[in-house]
Formats: C-alpha cells, sequence, structure tokens
C-alpha cells in the first residue's frame, strides 16, 4: 500500500502481541523466512530486543537487508510526555538507526497532540519515515488530532475483521488519504475461533481448498486493508502469508461483508 509519505508498505505483515522476546524473536525469523516483510511490535509488548535480534539474525543469514523490511512500533501511552526520547529507546532496543512507521498506541486527549509533534520532530530528523495513529475510534476523535498538527496520519491501526468492520470511519479516514491497519484480524488471541469457526467462513473456505484464516486474510486484503495476523505457530505463519494467493469473488467478499456485528471484540 502506498502511504501518503512516498514509501510502500506491505499488506501482510507478522504481529506479536503476547508473545515474549524469545517466542517474539522465533516467530519474526520463522517469518521472515516465509517472506514477510512487515513487523508490527509495541514498547508495551516488551518485546522490541526479541523482534531486533531477529531482524539482526536474518540480515546475518543473508537474507533480507533493512531497506526490505516495513518496522513498525508505536509509542505507549505513559510516554507522550517524552515522545522524542521514548522513539530513541525503541529504536535503542530494536537496534534500528530508523523506523518505517511509528503510531501513537492510543487516542488519549490530554496530551496525545504533543506526542505526535514530537513524532514529527523525530520524523523530520529522519528517525521515523511515516508516523500515524492507533485506536481512534471516531472521525471526531481523528479530526482533533489531525486539525493540530501538521503532518497527516499515514495510517491508522484499529481493530478490523469481519465481526467489526466499521464502514463509515473507514470511508471517512481512507478520505484523508490515510491507509487503514487492521489488529485482530483474525478476532485476536482468545476470540479467534468464533470467526475461523464461523459457517459462511468455513463453507468459503472449504469451496477454496483453503483455511478459514486464510480466507479471513485474502477478505482484509480485498478490502485494502494492512493486516498483521500473530501468531507464534510455524504452521500458522506459513498458512497466513500463502492467503496471497487466495482470491475471493465479489459475492463471497459481499457475504463475508454481512457478518458484520458492529461490536468489537477489545474493550480498549
Ligand atoms: N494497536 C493495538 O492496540 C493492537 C491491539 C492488539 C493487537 N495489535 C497488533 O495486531 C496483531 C494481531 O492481533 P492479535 O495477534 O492479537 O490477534 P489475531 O491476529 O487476530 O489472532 C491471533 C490468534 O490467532 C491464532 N492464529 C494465527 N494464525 C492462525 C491460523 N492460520 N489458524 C488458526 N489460528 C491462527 C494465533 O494463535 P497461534 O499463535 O497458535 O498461531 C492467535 O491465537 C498483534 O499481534 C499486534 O501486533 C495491535
Amino acid at each position: 500500500m502506498l502511504l501518503n509519505t512516498g514509501y510502500d508498505m506491505p499488506q501482510l505483515g507478522i504481529g506479536t502481541f503476547m508473545l515474549m522476546n524469545h517466542t517474539a524473536e522465533q516467530a519474526v525469523l520463522e517469518a521472515l523466512k516465509d517472506g514477510y516483510r512487515l513487523i508490527d511490535t509495541a514498547r508495551i509488548y516488551g518485546n522490541e530486543r526479541g523482534v531486533g535480534k531477529a531482524i539482526r539474525k536474518a540480515m546475518q543469514e543473508g537474507l533480507i537487508r533493512r531497506e526490505d523490511l516495513f518496522v513498525t512500533t508505536k509509542l505507549w501511552t505513559s510516554d507522550y510526555g517524552h515522545a522524542e526520547q521514548a522513539v530513541d529507546a525503541s529504536l535503542e532496543r530494536l537496534g534500528l538507526d530508523y523506523l518505517d512507521l511509528m503510531l501513537l498506541h492510543h487516542s488519549q486527549p490530554y496530551n496525545d497532540v504533543t506526542a505526535y509533534q514530537g513524532l514529527e520532530s523525530a520524523m523530520r530528523k529522519g528517525k521515523l519515515r511515516s508516523i500515524g495513529l492507533s485506536n481512534y475510534y471516531s472521525a471526531d476523535d481523528f479530526d482533533r488530532l489531525v486539525r493540530q498538527t501538521e503532518i497527516h496520519p499515514a495510517v491508522l491501526q484499529n481493530e478490523l475483521h469481519p465481526f467489526f468492520q466499521d464502514p463509515a470511519l473507514v470511508q471517512y479516514v481512507r478520505g484523508t488519504g490515510t491507509v487503514m491497519e487492521a489488529w485482530f484480524p483474525l478476532g485476536g488471541r482468545g476470540d479467534h475461533r468464533k470467526l475461523l469457526q464461523q459457517p459462511l467462513i468455513q463453507s468459503i473456505a472449504a469451496a477454496h481448498r483453503a483455511s478459514a484464516a486464510q480466507v479471513i486474510l485474502a477478505w482484509h486484503r480485498q478490502k485494502g486493508f494492512v493486516a498483521i495476523p500473530g501468531s507464534s505457530s510455524r504452521r500458522h505463519i506459513a498458512e497466513n502469508i500463502a492467503s496471497a494467493g487466495l482470491h475471493l469473488s465479489e459475492n463471497e467478499m459481499r457475504q463475508i461483508d454481512s457478518l458484520d456485528t458492529g461490536r468489537r471484540f477489545a474493550a480498549y
């Protein structure tokens, strides 16, 4: 996906929420071997060092070059008062000298504008290639931040999946030139089975001899979302990237669209 900064963001990546350093390292290394080039982490996940180790190993093994990778991390809310220092700390833990994308992790009206201005400053210094937001669920909240800052968010990363599609917000945000990225693309650790076992998704998967996860990831891709399924399973990591070969018909897309409940799984 072409971002408003001119950089290209892969449409499928690996998520690392809930993975400890060692597991994240293994999962990311596995993913890089399988051809993933987008990695999503966050300061609050506590695994930036593990992610950084995997990147270095893959570079040492000659699997990737830094410029082939797209690394995202997020600024945690308690760091909003000292954003630029927090950017430096994330870079240090990851062992990188720039990030492809840094997001404010959550809307926090009392100081998120100041935090975003810190990201703008780090971007001007070349430490961040693109900056954006996560967890802004209304056009008013999104606009509140945009009005008071200079660099338009390249990406908004929100909970998005067939049961929560948020079409009005997606249309609005995209209209401003911001790319939508889906977290909990499979419904999230804990709730993913509700999506994977949904009968319509199961029947579309059977028709394509694909897995339910692949059907959902193809749906995300065809909706134009960036998706970052989290996994520590070698089999799932390989299965998820193979979804790139699956194409759903317009009718199948419409049927999955009809599963929207308008309700999120997460409470934050
Ligand atoms: N910005 C935010 O506030 C925010 C919040 C939450 C998450 N995120 C980001 O979004 C990423 C994705 O969210 P998530 O990891 O929480 O949830 P998810 O990707 O929707 O679901 C992950 C769950 O699905 C399972 N899974 C993955 N691939 C599978 C497959 N092919 N078949 C069957 N099960 C499969 C995983 O188990 P296995 O490990 O066994 O594969 C795990 O239990 C996170 O990792 C994180 O990077 C961001």
